[in-house]
């Protein structure tokens, strides 16, 4: 298992105001979905997507407990890529397969209201980052 055989879902991009940063993407020719606030994240999130190009996913903290809003502190308030997400088939399997080859796992899979309520967990490796894996059904 290796997370190279996995499929990018999207990139999560930290963002203090969600709509001044979809505009940005609108301007670029993205469609953005209207945001959607995911109480167990404390986010505001929406999905910029394009046909055939990376599908980026924008989080604003919703107020100072949101983990968003520490990755904002890190960078002084700069938008930031902070975690690529893929897609797996079997979130649970995947999760303890990674955490064989010493991944941690710092978030349990939790439903995600911005993806249908698909299952994400988010896993960090010191030498690669962080993570995040999308349970999608095939
Ligand atoms: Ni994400």
């Amino acid at each position: 298992m290796n997370i190279s055989d996995f499929k990018i879902h999207h990139i999560g991009v930290a963002v203090a105001d969600i709509e001044s940063a979809a505009e940005v993407y609108r301007e670029n020719g993205y469609l953005c979905t209207t945001p959607v606030f995911d109480p167990l994240q404390n986010v505001n999130i929406c999905f910029a997507e394009k046909p055939d190009e990376l599908r980026a996913e924008l989080l604003a903290p919703a107020d100072e407990r949101s983990p968003v809003s520490d990755i904002l502190k890190k960078s002084g308030g700069e938008p930031e890529v902070y975690h690529v997400c893929y897609a797996v088939s079997d979130i649970d399997q995947t999760i303890s397969d990674l955490r064989k080859e010493r991944w941690l796992l710092v978030k349990p899979p939790v439903p995600a209201v911005a993806c249908g309520n698909a299952r994400v967990a988010f896993l960090y490796s010191k030498e690669a980052g962080l993570i995040e894996l999308l349970e999608e059904k095939s």
